[in-house]
């Protein structure tokens, strides 16, 4: 039989400037950096022009980007009356989907797939998609809906059109450290579904919609927001081996372990970690970092000899707690960092496309006679 790449596992299917992954070592760099260096040292904005330049902005060329992005902020009366009508019955993710379709049909420019335009389409998805689901919260908690400050960056700025409160210098900073963990990931499977939509030349808002309906799934960026409704059924520390126990035996997977590369702890679940605990210091509501750290420290025991190990996913649903930051915008915050890792991977797509067009090895009946309906 012909062998299959099952879940395209160790494929090769595209070369890029923008991330390098080592699995073995946990090692994850963007375009030369190290995570832990951008994450002790850049900003989000800063690591976005870098994942659209691989290079690191000159002060003028980040004050530009920080301009353009908020001019972008505003989403205009169509996509604020769409959210109107969403928010009673859509849940976010599906709301930032249908969103940036919505964006691409106002945009008379959508179908412009020169590189000055898809920069000019990434950055305006980067600043309105945080609006989007900072309106649509505030819409369903029956909140106003806050127009976005310019005197704030572009994870305080979300935060504050989130919450009604400007954050405090370490949440901003937490948050943004957040932001730039998860901006890019290599050929993950959002990314890929954007390569592939692209791929067919069609344009970077559907691209982005593919990726975003990708990145929904618990086995991708729905991780998260799963990882704390297990805190939430775990309860008490006490609880913990007979909740692990039950669900091994049920054969399901434990959320925010195990990764497709990473065979050793997940860079980002370090950072975010040691942002937990800086948080949690201060926070009345460290509960569920705790219980974090204890599942953790049991999963470690319990699957001792398997490569799983905590991913992104594990730390960032109590640290978003903390944040207070409700369950279901994990998934969709993820949307709001990663469209810069998704951008940046269609400009490298459509600077060098072709078709994305694998194949299938057929496996069903053969030489079969058609028979009519009524003769069935
Ligand atoms: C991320 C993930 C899909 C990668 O899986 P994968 O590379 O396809 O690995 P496989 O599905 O081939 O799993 C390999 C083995 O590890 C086990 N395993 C993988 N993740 C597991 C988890 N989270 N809990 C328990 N067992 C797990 C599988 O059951 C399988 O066991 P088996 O060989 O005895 O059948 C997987 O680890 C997972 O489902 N994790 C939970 C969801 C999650 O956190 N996703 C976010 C990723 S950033």
């Amino acid at each position: 039989m012909a062998d299959i790449a099952h879940g395209l596992e160790g494929i090769n299917v595209t070369a890029t400037k923008l991330c390098r992954i080592d699995g073995l070592k946990g090692e994850l760099v963007y375009s030369g950096y190290d995570i832990f260096d951008l994450a002790e040292h850049s900003t989000f904005e800063e690591v976005a022009f870098l994942l659209w330049n691989q290079r690191l902005p000159a002060r003028s060329e980040l004050e530009a980007l920080d301009k353009t992005l908020k001019s972008e902020r505003e989403l205009g009366d169509v996509v604020n009356q769409i959210l109107t009508e969403l928010y009673p019955v859509v849940r976010p993710m599906r709301t930032l989907e249908v969103a940036v379709e919505i964006l691409g049909a106002q945009d008379r420019n959508s179908s412009d797939l020169t590189n000055p335009g898809l920069r000019q389409t990434a950055a305006r998805l980067t600043a309105k998609m945080a609006t989007v689901i900072a309106t649509y919260h505030r819409l369903r908690t029956g909140q106003p809906v806050l127009a976005p400050r310019s005197d704030l960056n572009h994870a305080s700025n979300f935060l504050y059109m989130l919450t009604g409160q400007v954050p405090g210098d370490l949440e901003a900073r937490i948050f943004d450290v957040a932001l730039i963990l998860h901006a890019e990931h290599e050929m993950n499977a959002s990314t890929f579904s954007a390569i592939v939509t692209a791929s067919t030349l069609s344009d970077m808002y559907s691209a982005i919609a593919s990726a975003i309906g990708t990145l929904k799934g618990p086995l991708h960026g729905g991780a998260n927001e799963a990882v704390f409704h297990t805190l939430e059924a775990i309860k008490e520390e006490q609880n913990i081996p007979s909740y692990v126990e039950a669900m091994l035996s049920r054969g399901e997977r434990v959320m925010g372990i195990g990764h497709r590369v990473y065979k050793t702890t997940d860079p980002r679940a370090i950072i975010l970690e040691r942002l937990g605990r800086q948080l949690a210091d201060q926070s009345p509501n460290r509960k569920w970092f705790d219980l974090s750290q204890k599942l953790r420290d049991y999963l470690a025991r319990k699957l001792e000899g398997k490569p799983l190990y905590p991913n992104v996913d594990f730390f960032s649903a109590s640290v978003y707690q903390m944040l207070n930051i409700p369950a279901d915008l994990y998934t969709p915050i993820f949307a709001l960092s990663r469209i810069t890792g998704w951008t940046a991977h269609l400009l490298e797509q459509y600077g060098d496309n072709r078709l994305v067009r694998p194949n299938a090895v057929y496996e069903g009946a053969e030489s079969r006679q058609y028979v009519t309906v009524d003769q069935r």
